[in-house]
């Protein structure tokens, strides 16, 4: 059987989705106190899962350190929503890889907020390629130039990166929706919580920020058993090829890219986005 399937045009792995796992989503009924976190894959996901919790509650420790990162902010699209639905506390958060049109009806209908994180593409093929080798339920991303092409044409899970941002540019949230990316979180992450919690309508002190920011480090959930995936089997998961939490960085393409890579990399991804009004703050 296949590793992926599609919908509506996006690949998808079996592993985590299903024809009903969808059916769920597109029926799932969002109130106005929700939260969502758009990302495409490997752009902070699983981080925004440890920070939304931490910033809706003020800082209460509880969920990151009892709670897998799975089912304490389900992914919207994935099998563990329907399971975990009934445990979410209001308000809930969520996490989606979906692009804008792919939003289920009541999303539309609620004042659910979004925030929508962006990273540098380049920085993005790299983690996913990484991710690809450890996943045992991913399809092997073949050497790191093929790759490449693979993530250029858009034939990787939730499809071409410029067509997901685009998605979220175009939208009519008007203020529901917060963009943020993932080189500021790392640059200055109190300023990215200080920035979150306001959009969220939390006006925490300076010192729960502090709390909180040092509970979402890099090196605080890399060590956290609740968010580093060591609790998923090695056959799913093998941390010994590459952790999930594997450098978290900024830059890491200049490890990578010769070159050519970048030339080509580079002119794909301002081509597709030539025509947009928002700019990329890499260059
Ligand atoms: S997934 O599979 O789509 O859910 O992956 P996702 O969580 O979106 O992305 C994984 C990358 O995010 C990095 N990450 C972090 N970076 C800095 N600080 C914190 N706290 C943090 N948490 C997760 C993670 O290390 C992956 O990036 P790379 O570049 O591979 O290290």
């Amino acid at each position: 059987e296949e590793m992926d399937f599609l919908y509506h045009g996006l690949l998808l792995p079996r592993e985590t989705h299903s024809v009903e796992s969808l059916k769920f989503a597109d029926e799932f009924t969002f109130k106005d106190d929700d939260v969502v976190a758009a990302t495409y894959p490997k752009t902070g996901t699983i981080w925004m899962q440890e920070i939304l919790p931490l910033v809706l509650s003020g800082g209460d420790l509880t969920p990151i350190q009892t709670i897998p990162n799975w089912d304490r902010v389900p992914w919207l699209e994935e099998k563990r929503l329907a399971v975990v639905v009934d445990k979410l506390t209001s308000p809930r958060a969520m996490v989606t890889h979906f692009p804008y049109h792919l939003m289920p009806p009541s999303f539309h209908a609620s004042k659910a907020k979004v925030i929508y994180v962006m990273r540098n593409p380049k920085d993005v093929m790299v983690s996913s390629y990484y991710f690809h080798q450890m996943a045992g339920f991913l399809k092997d991303p073949g050497t790191f130039d093929e790759f490449m092409d693979t993530f250029l044409e858009g034939k990787v899970l939730f499809g071409k990166w410029t067509d997901h941002v685009k998605s979220w540019r175009h939208t009519e949230l008007g203020d529901r929706i917060l963009y943020i990316t993932y080189e500021e979180m790392v640059q200055d992450l109190p300023a990215a919580l200080r920035t979150m919690s306001d959009f969220l309508g939390r006006n925490l002190s300076e010192e729960v920020i502090q709390k909180i920011a040092e509970h979402c480090s890099f090196k605080a959930m890399k060590v956290n058993t609740m968010s580093n995936f060591n609790l998923v089997p090695k056959v799913l998961m093998d941390s010994d090829k590459s952790p999930f939490l594997r450098k978290g960085v900024v830059g890491d393409w200049r490890n990578h890219f010769n070159p050519e890579q970048l030339a080509k990399f580079t002119s794909v991804i301002r081509k597709e986005l030539e025509n947009e009004s928002f700019s990329l703050p890499w260059s």
